[in-house]
C-alpha cells in the first residue's frame, strides 16, 4: 500500500522500467499487460518522463492490451487504441509492431478465431512479466465481469451495468457506450509472472475490501488475485 496516487504509480513505473533494464541486459524483451482508464494515467505519465528524461529505451518492449469496446474504431477519441497512442506509446519507443490492442474493428465472424490468436501471441511473446490492473465498481478486473469465471481466456463480453454507467461521462451518455468489449480472460491475467492492482480514491474502497476480504468467486472477478 502506498500513501498516495502519485508514489503507487513512481512506484510501479520504477518496477517497470528495473524489468525492461534487466531484460535490455540479457538481450531479452519484456512484455507489459496494460490497463486503460482513469487509474494509470500518472503511471504512463511516469514511464514517459523516465524515458525522456533519464534515457531509458522502451525498445525492447512488447505490450498486450486488457481489453477494447466491441465494437469501436480505432479512430474514436473513445477507444482504447486511442488513449494508449496518446498517453502512452506516442511518446515512447515502442516499436509499433511490439503493440497488441484487441480490435474494436474485427468482423465479428472472425472474432472467436481472433481471441484465440491473442491468447497465442500473448504465448509467443513468452507470456507477460508484468501485468497493470485496475478495478472497476462491479469487481472487474480487464472487462471480467461479474459472472466471469476463472478460466476464461479472451473473449468478447457483455459489460455490466455499473461498467456502462461509469463510461457514461466519457461517451456523453449512456446510449453511446457499447454494449460489449473484448477482454483477456481471469486465466490469461493470473498466468501473467506478476500483477500490480492499482486502486486510487474513496471510490474504490468498497469493492477492493470486497477483492481482499472476500473467497474467490465469480460475483467479484477480483477476489481471483
Ligand atoms: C481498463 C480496464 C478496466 C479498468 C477499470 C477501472 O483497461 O481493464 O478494468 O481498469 O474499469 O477504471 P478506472 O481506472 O477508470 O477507474
Amino acid at each position: 500500500m502506498c500513501k498516495n496516487a502519485t508514489d503507487a504509480s513512481k512506484f510501479v513505473a520504477t518496477q517497470i522500467v528495473l524489468q525492461i533494464v534487466e531484460k535490455q541486459k540479457k538481450g531479452q524483451t519484456c512484455v507489459l499487460g496494460l490497463a486503460t482508464g482513469s487509474t494509470p494515467l500518472t503511471l504512463y505519465k511516469e514511464l514517459i518522463r523516465i524515458h525522456k528524461e533519464e534515457k531509458i529505451s522502451f525498445k525492447n518492449v512488447v505490450t498486450f492490451n486488457l481489453d477494447e469496446y466491441y465494437p469501436i474504431s480505432k479512430s474514436s477519441p473513445h477507444s482504447y487504441y486511442t488513449y494508449m497512442h496518446n498517453n502512452l506509446f506516442k511518446h515512447v519507443d515502442i516499436p509499433e509492431a511490439n503493440i497488441h490492442i484487441p480490435d474494436g474493428e474485427i468482423d465479428k465472424s472472425h472474432l472467436q478465431e481472433y481471441c484465440r490468436q491473442y491468447e497465442s501471441l500473448i504465448e509467443s511473446a513468452g507470456g507477460i512479466d508484468i501485468q497493470i490492473l485496475g478495478i472497476g465498481r462491479s469487481g472487474h478486473i480487464g472487462f471480467n465481469e461479474p459472472g466471469s469465471s476463472q478460466h476464461s481466456l479472451t473473449r468478447l463480453v457483455y459489460l455490466d451495468k455499473k461498467t456502462r454507467e461509469d463510461a457514461a461521462d466519457t461517451f456523453s451518455g449512456l446510449e453511446n457506450v457499447p454494449q460489449f468489449a473484448i477482454t483477456m480472460g481471469i486465466d490469461t491475467i493470473l498466468q501473467a509472472r506478476r500483477i500490480f492492482l492499482m486502486a486510487f480514491s474513496e471510490g474504490k474502497a468498497k469493492i477492493v475490501a470486497e477483492a481482499c476480504e472476500s473467497n474467490p468467486t465469480t460475483e467479484c472477478p477480483a477476489t481471483f488475485l
